[in-house]
């Protein structure tokens, strides 16, 4: 939440601020602002409103012109999106950018009124900014140290003191932040995407290290400046990865990189069709030896655990539990050193995920995080992880992330099923097959775009919407549901079929459309019993089921019946429909389908 960024070298630092934050707007996108030296004093532009709207200001009051500042795009915690409550904030002196949350900011503000400051915005950042100010005794290195020993929270950091105009500063501590580094030219970033074009070198800083950073050098400190000697990281993306290569939006983008991204995920973790963790050091002894499985994620990656859920118990016979994250930090659960955690995250920054994994940690049991961004805080505090390669997920709404989650489950299934002793390694071994051919049966299934579109063009009228399904079918039609209203405004909910007669079939009416996903040969003729009793009552039904299934084109009004493919494995097909409808619903509406309202990529707030 929030992206920052800084620059210093021999170009146009306003414009490579504005590039790079163009990549971040996914992380925030209430507000942007740019701060720049300029003849040695510090310039700042910033307003409301998504980054284009600071470019048309800066066409119109003059850019800045310099080499050396730094950047930032809002998600408002504290303080609606306003100019005033733009980034940077600061003085004449001291100018800031600033990704997290400072939670004893009111008694550091309290503290600095009776020093005199006053405060113009509503912000936490503010008042960093202004006791950065208060410390400053003409070294910022000092100055840094002695503010991050005062503030509580998490941040990340860009500073500029007018009195060195050619560095930029930076700390972090719970929000991620990367040193980008170029030929005479540095970088500050939230997150790779933003230097890319730039450089594929960076530093990731680490918790309270102060980063000094100026055209020709890079200098790491830990708070006692001890200089830090770190290993250089190589970002592996592609240059394209960051941009729309020719689709309309990322989120139809990475729905087509699902093939790809299934493929490179899955393939380094088989051996001659098995599943084999071995480079992760997970061994399917220590897997089929954890006394309680629990998975723990938010949002769509916790969806992609309900599938785990599914298949881990279905072929291993292990029980497991899934949480949201933000339910399972709170509810005292009960958990111990036997247990196995998985966290499933694709920004791998999600606080509420972070602190529950740090539950798990503190009472012993094994950590294993399954997450798609490199270097990040969870991937670095499990005691296990294993990397999705989805590659960047820049659409807020996630679909590639997702199914790359996804395959991993199912490679785990299969691998704690074979170590149990519950499926044979002939039968271990057709399921993992089942698992190498879906990338092409993904890209089958995005053949079922313009079925998609059309149906996408019956809903877009409705207010409210039903999911149904059972089993692994209820869990996607969780996520079918998630998908279309985050990006369509559309209310819709997800209901396990058998239990819409408890109560939620009083809703239906021919105004609520209703999403049935019946892929489950076992469980289809229930569902379709469900489906006759909500068309009863007037309901269009839209039905996502298997080719196979024999039903009676009366049974719905709209049908998408998917690819062949091995029944265990159908959410990875039928995602494709769910995602394809959620998108073509929202730009039938006329929506930012990428950066939905409200809405940022990585959500570092509980
Ligand atoms: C929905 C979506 C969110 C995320 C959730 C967790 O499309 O993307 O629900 O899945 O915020 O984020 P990560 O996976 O980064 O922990």
């Amino acid at each position: 939440m929030c992206g920052v960024v800084g620059y210093v070298g021999d170009r146009d630092c306003a414009e490579v601020l504005v590039d790079a934050l163009s990549k971040l707007e996914y992380r925030g996108y209430d507000s942007a602002g740019i701060a720049v030296f300029e003849n040695g004093t510090i310039k700042v532009d910033k307003c409301k409103g998504r980054l284009s709207n600071l470019v048309e200001k800066m066409a119109q009051d003059g850019k800045p012109d310099g080499h050396c500042g730094i950047g930032h795009t809002r998600w408002a915690t504290h303080g609606e999106p306003s100019d005033i409550n733009s980034h940077p904030h600061g003085n004449k002196r001291v100018t800031i950018v600033h990704n997290g949350i400072i939670e004893n900011y009111k008694q550091l503000k309290d503290f600095l009124i009776s020093e005199g400051y006053s405060f113009v915005s509503e912000t936490d950042t503010e008042t960093v900014a202004k006791l950065l100010d208060y410390y400053y005794n003409g070294d910022p290195f000092e100055t840094i140290a002695k503010v991050i020993a005062e503030i509580k929270g998490s941040y990340a950091l860009g500073i500029m003191f007018r009195d060195f105009p050619d560095r930029i500063f930076a700390v972090r501590k719970d929000s991620p932040l990367i040193v980008g580094v170029g030929e005479h030219e540095n970088f500050l970033a939230s997150d790779v995407p933003a230097i890319i074009h730039y450089t594929r070198d960076f530093y990731l800083l680490e918790q309270n290290e102060i980063a000094i950073v100026t055209k020709e050098n890079v200098k790491i400190y830990d708070v006692h400046k001890n200089e830090i000697h770190k290993e250089l990281n190589t970002a592996d993306w592609d240059v394209d990865a960051a941009e729309k290569g020719g689709y309309e939006h990322f989120m139809l983008k990475e729905i087509h990189e699902q093939p790809t991204a299934v493929k490179t995920t899955i393939t380094p973790r088989i051996t001659n069709h098995m599943p084999d963790f071995s480079s992760e050091k997970i061994t399917a002894e220590e897997l089929k030896n954890y006394n309680n499985i629990f998975i723990v994620a938010c949002g769509t990656a916790m969806h992609a655990g309900m599938v785990g859920k599914y298949v881990i118990e279905k072929l291993a016979r292990k029980s497991v539990t899934v949480d949201m994250a933000s339910e399972f930090r709170y509810r005292n659960p009960i958990i111990n050193e036997n247990d196995l955690m998985i966290v499933i995250s694709q920004s791998g920054e999600t606080a509420d995920t972070k602190a529950a994994m740090q539950i798990a940690k503190n009472v012993g049991a094994t950590t294993l995080a399954v997450v798609n961004v490199k270097g990040s805080s969870i991937a670095r505090e499990a005691d296990k992880v294993i990397y999705t390669h989805a590659g960047p997920e820049i659409s807020v709404a996630s679909t590639k992330a997702y199914m790359v989650q996804i395959s991993v489950m199912y490679l785990l299934a299969f691998e704690i099923a074979y170590a149990n002793g519950k499926i044979t390694r002939e039968q271990c071994e057709e399921y993992t097959r089942n698992l190498e051919e879906m990338p092409d049966i993904i890209e089958e299934a995005i053949l079922l775009n313009e079925k998609c579109q059309f149906v996408a063009s019956k809903l877009i009228n409705a207010d409210s919407l039903l999911y149904i399904g059972r089993g692994l079918d209820y869990a996607l039609s969780m996520e079918g549901s998630l998908k279309l209203k985050e990006i369509s405004y559309i209310h819709s909910e997800s209901y396990a079929a058998g239990e819409l007669k408890h109560g939620t079939i009083s809703l239906i009416t021919d105004e609520m459309p209703v999403i049935a996903v019946a892929t489950q040969q076992d469980l289809v003729e229930k569902t379709i019993s469900n489906i006759k009793e909500v068309k009863a009552r007037g309901a269009m039904v839209i039905l996502i089921c298997a080719q196979e299934v024999e039903i009676e084109d009366s049974v719905a009004d709209e049908i998408i019946r998917l690819p062949q493919a091995e029944q265990l494995l159908m959410p990875m097909v039928a995602a494709v429909p769910l995602q394809l409808v959620a998108y073509y619903t929202s730009v039938l509406k006329g929506n930012d389908v990428d950066k939905p309202r409200n809405l940022a990529k990585s959500v570092t707030v509980e």
